[in-house]
């Protein structure tokens, strides 16, 4: 059993049962790196303002590099016994280069340690998490481009309601997925402020340098109470949340895609790659990858929760309970990368089943809505028209008749205003083109949209 750097007022070991039940280490070994940069911009700090000595903190410094070495080459062996990554590191520390080494800690506690290495690993994570994002859209924009001219249903109630672009479907995913681009970099605003200096809770009695340490490290400022720097969550907590919307938002893609491919829709076809074939029966081509997008879309909500609920009501400031913030965190990071990360691979490589897609809109009388306002500007009220194209869709359908393979005496059976340029306005094509203004469905629209967007891009990819 190691000796704990908090031993000394204690007269008996931890029991082996507590002590692995109270360590971190086994999921906070990822932050590593972080605490390593937070100690060598704390000693450097330490140094300026006179605490400890120039000398010390170089020594401090190249002991961090090596451990940093070792970390990364996987010659470190983290112990249970000393609980967390922060006191892995220090001991090791001082293993390497002596007492001197018990200098790092001072005016410091892992209590304003963790808050700050929690803030640096999750501002690189939110900026790959931000990448990912853009790949996905980028294959939604190329999907849109590339199927502009392809015709689909559009659903309510997952009824057939009007038709609609594929491009148009695509982009709309497009835009759901730049509103959660711009939730995290709103949150990487918030989350970029200092915390080291609140010490365990109340600030330390040593002449300390906050800004120079917020400086070194990159952040735009530091927290103004030391009761909140150590016990706020709220970063992690809008990452979870972001992270929920963000799947939620898969899920419902996913959802579709797995409609899509089935043999009754057969509107795509994923690439082998993303499914999966049944042990038993020949012919199945499972969409494993959404379906388990759309499956992992619960745990990360349950991670979200599950952290609002650790925090709900823990009295100020520093409490263990915290210590259960990074499992939901990390795995609300990872399963969000590796969805976004699949799915924009996945969304590349989509069939587009144009002629599937362009069937089942002209079956479902999809155009009936083009007809009533074909009829409302021939002078008819709304509420007449709807029920003089009511009545064709039944006459239709008792006959088995698409709308458009009426005869004009036919239609002008249920409406004299009806005239011979009725089957120009009821074509597909008609019927799409003619929702021309911003966010509609018109080729000329959602071509703007795409244009704009592929600005949009290059913006982004020069910032
Ligand atoms: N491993 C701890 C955590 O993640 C670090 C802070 C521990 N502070 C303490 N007073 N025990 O929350």
């Amino acid at each position: 059993m190691s000796k704990k750097p908090w031993a000394g007022r204690f007269t008996q070991p931890t029991d082996a049962f507590v002590e692995a039940f109270t360590a971190s280490i086994d999921f906070d070994q990822r932050l590593y790196r972080y605490d390593i940069q937070g100690s060598m911009a704390h000693a450097r700090m330490l140094a300026r303002q006179g605490i400890i000595a120039a000398d010390e903190a170089e020594t401090i410094i190249a002991g961090l590099e090596g451990i940093l070495a070792d970390i990364e080459q996987g010659r470190f062996e983290f112990s249970v016994g000393l609980e967390d990554i922060h006191m892995n590191i220090e001991a090791r520390l001082i293993e390497r280069i002596g007492s001197v080494g018990g200098k790092l800690h001072t005016a410091r506690s892992r209590n304003d340690q963790v808050a700050l290495d929690v803030r640096l690993y999750l501002r690189d994570e939110v900026r790959a998490v931000a990448d990912h994002l853009a790949d996905v859209q980028q294959a939604l924009l190329d999907q849109a481009e590339a199927n502009l001219g392809v015709i689909m249903p559009g659903y309510t109630h997952l009824q057939t309601a009007q038709p609609i672009l594929f491009a148009h479907h695509m982009m709309a995913y497009y835009e759901m997925l730049q509103r959660d681009a711009g939730r995290l970099r709103d949150l990487a605003e918030r989350l970029n402020i200092m915390p080291l200096g609140a010490g365990a809770l109340a600030g330390t009695t040593f002449p300390i340098d906050r800004e120079y340490v917020a400086e070194q490290l990159g952040f735009s400022g530091v927290t103004r109470n030391s009761l909140d720097s150590v016990s706020d969550r709220d970063f992690a907590l809008e990452f979870c949340s972001a992270g929920a919307i963000i799947m939620m938002h898969l899920s419902r893609l996913a959802e579709e895609l797995i409609l899509w491919s089935s043999a009754d829709f057969a509107f795509i076809e994923l690439s082998d790659g993303f499914c999966t074939g049944s042990s038993i029966m020949p012919q199945k081509k499972n969409p494993d990858v959404p379906e388990l997008v759309r499956g992992k879309t619960g745990r990360v909500y349950g991670n979200l929760m599950s952290l609002l609920t650790v925090m709900k009501a823990l009295p100020l400031a520093y409490n263990k309970d915290m210590q259960e913030d990074k499992e939901p965190l990390f795995d609300t990071i990872d399963t969000v990368k590796g969805s976004l990360k699949i799915f924009s691979a996945m969304i590349a490589e989509m069939k587009v089943r144009a002629e599937a897609m362009r069937l089942a809109a002209a079956k479902g009388f999809s155009t009936a809505t083009d007809v009533a306002d074909y009829v409302v500007r021939k002078g008819i009220p709304f509420r007449d028209a709807h029920e003089i194209v009511g009545k064709t869709v039944r006459y239709c359908l008792e006959r088995n008749k698409l709308i458009e393979e009426l005869s004009l005496d036919e239609f002008r059976s249920f409406s004299p205003a009806i005239e011979e340029d009725i089957f120009a306005h009821i074509t597909l094509e008609a019927s799409v083109d003619a929702r021309r203004a911003t966010g509609g469905t018109a080729r000329e629209a959602v071509a703007r949209e795409i244009a704009r967007a592929r600005q949009e891009r290059a913006h982004r990819s020069r910032n």
